[in-house]
């Protein structure tokens, strides 16, 4: 029987994007499917504590082992911010327009423009917690370009790219992303898993 490992959260492209690298090998039911519909509060102040609290919940409240995760947008020159806080950067409400928004403004006349996406899966399988990591380094031009994507993709550019991450497109962001890596990496590990 194949193994369950509960994936805490409601995002149907986080969903998909772990189950295409996981493949067959284990079933990863997201929140709704356990009947969880709640949404489950951020409040820590690292995207590992943040990780950690979601898989954590999904352990204490319906006893099933998983994994949380949590990403950030860290520029150099704003002393790693916005951080764990990328979500409501322009302050709670706000959308990503405003964040962006206020992200260049903070930016305004800085030579300095580098930037890191860092995502972090934190799992919790057979009594242990495990925190895997994925970063992708780039910088923040001056205004935005391109239109896939979401959040901060039209102003960040990898690094080794010409284009922002909205101009390249899904496809090659989700091989190269921050997010790809780290559930590569979760995945590597589990390969060793059953
Ligand atoms: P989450 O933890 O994946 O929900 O990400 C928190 C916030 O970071 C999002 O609301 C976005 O503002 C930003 N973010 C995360 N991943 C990306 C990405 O791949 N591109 C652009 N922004 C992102």
């Amino acid at each position: 029987m194949k193994r369950r490992l509960v994936f805490a959260t409601n995002n149907a492209h986080k969903q998909e994007e772990v189950r295409a690298v996981v493949k067959d090998k284990f079933e990863i039911p997201g929140l709704k499917d356990i009947g969880c519909l709640e949404d489950i509060a951020e409040p820590g102040e690292t995207l590992e504590e943040n990780a950690l609290i979601k898989a954590r919940y999904v352990k204490e409240k319906y006893g099933f082992d998983g994994f949380g995760d949590d990403t950030g947008l860290e520029v150099e020159a704003l002393d790693g911010a916005p951080g764990v806080y990328s979500a409501r950067y322009a302050g709670a409400g706000h959308d990503s327009k405003a964040n962006v928004e206020k992200l260049l403004a903070d930016l305004q006349g800085k030579t300095n423009r580098k930037a890191c996406f860092r995502s972090v899966i934190a799992l919790i399988m057979d009594g242990k917690e495990y925190l895997f990591e994925g970063k992708i380094n780039g910088v923040i031009i001056t205004e935005e370009k391109g239109s896939a994507g979401f959040g901060y993709d039209p102003v960040f550019m990898p690094d080794g790219y010409s284009e922002t991450f909205a101009e390249l497109g899904n496809d090659i962001k989700n091989r190269i992303s921050h997010r790809a890596l780290a559930v590569k990496a979760l995945c590597d590990f589990l390969e060793n898993r059953q």
